[in-house]
């Protein structure tokens, strides 16, 4: 059982393997919070929150209440506004007579086996590994009579804790919400790092780490997806936690629209952390009876430092999240066309090109961008979605030919968006995102359809099932190249444009789960200009995320270790691409590139009518190695082993299979070491008992987790090898 209740104390112990996560009721109805970290055994020990004296006047209380219980001073799991606390909160209400305080206390809760899904977002489900219970608290606010009902459910098997809220009006009259955040977590000291995933278009996902200091910091979106500048996820990781030891708490929200994740170090010396929909682009007209429910938010525990909290979240979102089984199934290599040919193909170019896949072993050829309406260049036919045959010819007649090379077939859409150059803005001028009578932004010559509108999304739904109809199409590459801006629709009254921001991502939702029914089996990627829109809620939907426009594969590198912060190899998009890189003009050794997009779901984003016979050599020893590696790398546990930023000269991380019989070590030297001392990579999560095989060696895991492999490197900038551990006891 992972959920218990002490009665006589309103006392809730959630737990998992190894978390505990403790609150209880208090005297006045305020859910506080005791514990979240290592697991606790039972209610022993677990007294109530007492704060040492009195609190000054400036932190108020309520009347009849013991000042000591000031919801200022409490560590809480939900605040409301204007009633008392002071600190970021949870929760705004604006109701018909233009208050926005709220104040909500305890009414009832229960606790059920399994979880319940949240209709049109994504929703963590139980699935078939390990105990999954729900605890739903519900609070009221008796004034204006809205009900706010926590949600806790845990995920026993990777030591994950979902949360989420729903909100229902039970007033006669209207309320807006004007603020509803997934999750608060209040931690009882503020000696933490802050350790979030930022950076840019082809520089995603950059992990930093600073520390909390007094006030608050927070990461955010306003640009309608999760964005390439942060990604909703981050961690709280004491500042004495390493890869291998410390305590970490991570968190990050299934959403992909605008988010807000802040920390706020405050004057009693805890940290409250809420995440939520960005409350700055929000605002929801709830009527009488009507409920809104909100993202989920998941947090995890570790003991073990930053690696065990991104384990945690690989299992949750590989066991958890992502649907169909895909996060484990092996997903065809593919050669993408983008780099390979931009606009300019024709059907004997693409014929040429799977010719020579098939050649090598590749399973599938993705056409990107240009296949449709009069589209040769990025000015013009997005919101078409009709084969441009006088490029392509017939599709299914293309596709037919590429089938019977022996390849499967995937296809480029851009649904979101619509050049002023197509028939559909001819038709629509008024499905586009703005005001009218102000001027419209444009980025990449494109604009934004507004997906609030049903009928926009049923539009996109017909024509893109059409196409899917027309031929053998297994596999979709879901872009979206730019940002929303003039976040106004023409299909909604004024008092409820505050809703826009919002209900376009539940509209990319509705999209995607249309498209998943209609057509089982579907395999979509997702994708924004690279990983502009790289998060859980996408995740979803879709089990892989093209990482990066930066195919670069130093920069790979940071980027996809970055990502795996939180987010497992098996969802990353990776290809290996030609030299000079066409962002960052660098060569790289073609091994290496090929070995760092093994670390992703691996594929070719080149002419492979091109390669020279010594890279068509090595093409076919890097498929064989995704062949031979891929259920160790999707499915194993990931160690990050040592980083080029740190002291070492290199970077390196490994994959361990479940039953510890099988590893992979993977090193990459950015830069030659001219007359460089002796190198070791230090294995970890290896079983100490076991001898394994590498290098033609017979080492004990202890011995190599104690000692080390001897890197041996090829001279050259961004040499790189692969270790293959196998147990022969
Ligand atoms: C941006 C994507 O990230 C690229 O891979 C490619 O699909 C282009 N868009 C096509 O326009």
């Amino acid at each position: 059982m992972s959920i218990r209740f002490f009665e006589s104390r309103k006392l809730f112990i959630l737990s998992g393997e190894t978390i505990s996560y403790v609150f209880y009721i208090d005297a006045n109805g305020r859910p506080v919070h005791l514990h979240f970290g290592g697991k606790v055994l039972g209610e022993e020990g677990l007294v109530p929150q007492e704060i040492r004296k009195g609190h000054s006047s400036f932190s108020p209380w309520g009347p009849g209440e013991n000042p000591k219980d000031s919801p200022d001073a409490l560590m809480l799991e939900f605040s409301g506004f204007n009633s008392g606390d002071f600190r970021i909160g949870s929760a705004t209400v604006l109701t018909e007579n233009g208050s926005q305080i709220t104040d909500a206390l305890y009414v009832s809760h229960r606790i059920y086996p399994g979880k319940e899904a949240s209709a049109g977002l994504p929703c963590a489900y139980a699935g078939k590994t390990g105990n999954v219970e729900t605890l739903e608290v519900t609070l009221r606010d008796t004034a204006c009579n809205v009900e706010f009902i926590l949600r806790y459910s845990v995920f026993e098997d990777c030591d994950t804790i979902v949360r989420s809220v729903r909100t229902v009006n039970r007033s006669a009259s209207p309320v807006v919400l004007r603020r509803l955040m997934s999750a608060q977590l209040d931690l009882p000291h503020t000696a933490f790092d802050f350790i979030q995933l930022s950076g840019s278009w082809a520089r995603e996902r950059h992990a930093e780490r600073t520390p909390l200091h007094p006030g608050i910091q927070s990461i955010r979106s306003v640009r309608g997806a999760s964005g390439h500048q942060n990604s909703p996820a981050i961690a709280l990781g004491a500042h004495d936690a390493t890869e291998y030891s410390g305590d970490v708490c991570g968190a990050l929200l299934a959403y992909s629209g605008n988010f807000l994740i802040e920390a706020e170090c405050e004057q009693y010396g805890t940290a409250r952390l809420v995440l939520g929909i960005n409350p700055e682009t929000f605002s929801w007209t709830l009527a009488p009876g009507e409920a809104f429910e909100t993202p989920e938010a998941c947090l995890t525990f570790s003991g073990e430092g930053i690696g065990r909290m991104s384990r945690n979240f690989h299992d949750f979102m590989r066991n958890h999240l992502i649907r169909d089984g895909w996060a484990r199934k092996k997903r065809p290599l593919l050669v993408n066309s983008w780099e390979a040919a931009y606009f300019d193909f024709d059907a004997e170019k693409l014929l040429g090109i799977a010719k020579s896949a098939a050649e090598l072993g590749i399973e599938m050829l993705v056409l990107d961008d240009g296949w449709f309406g009069a589209r040769n260049d990025d000015t013009t036919s997005l919101g078409d979605w009709f084969v441009n045959t006088a490029k392509i010819g017939d599709l299914g007649e293309l596709v037919r030919k590429i089938n019977a090379l022996g390849l499967k077939f995937g296809l480029w859409f851009e649904p979101e968006m619509i050049s002023e150059k197509s028939v559909l803005y001819g038709e629509h001028p008024d499905w586009v995102l703005h005001e009218p009578g102000r001027r419209r932004s444009i980025g990449r010559q494109q604009m934004v359809l507004d997906m609030s509108r049903p009928e926009v999304v049923q539009y996109l739904f017909d024509t893109i099932a059409g196409v899917l109809r027309s031929a053998s199409i297994e596999y979709i590459k879901w872009d979206m190249n730019r940002n929303l801006t003039e976040v106004y629709s023409a299909a909604l009254p004024p008092d409820r444009q505050g809703e826009v921001a919002h209900r376009y991502v539940l509209g990319v939702y509705r999209l995607h789960e249309m498209l998943l029914e209609a057509f089982p089996g579907l395999l979509i990627e997702g994708c924004s200009g690279g990983g502009g829109r790289f998060d859980a809620g996408m995740l979803g939907y879709v089990p892989q995320i093209w990482c990066s426009d930066d195919t670069d594969a130093m920069e790979r590198i940071r980027i996809q270790l970055g990502t795996s912060l939180f987010y497992p190899v098996s969802a990353m998009g990776a290809h290996v691409s030609v030299c000079p890189n066409h962002i960052t003009g660098r060569t790289t050794p073609f091994v290496t590139r090929g070995n760092i997009a093994l670390s992703g779901t691996f594929g070719y984003e080149l002419d492979l009518t091109k390669l020279s016979k010594e890279e068509r050599e090595l093409v076919r020893v890097q498929v064989a190695e995704y062949h031979r590696y891929h259920d160790l790398i999707a499915c194993g546990d990931l160690y990050r082993l040592s980083s080029a930023f740190s002291l070492n000269a290199f970077d390196a991380w490994m994959y361990v299979s479940r039953n510890r019989r099988e590893a992979l070590i993977t090193v990459v030297s950015r830069f030659s070491e001219p007359n460089c001392g002796v190198r070791f990579v230090r294995p970890r999560g290896l079983d100490p008992e076991t001898a394994y095989e590498v290098d033609g060696m017979r080492v004990s895991g202890a011995t190599l987790m104690a000692l080390g492999i001897q890197v041996k490197l090829p001279a050259g900038d961004g040499a790189s090898r692969l270790y293959y551990l196998r147990a022969l006891s």
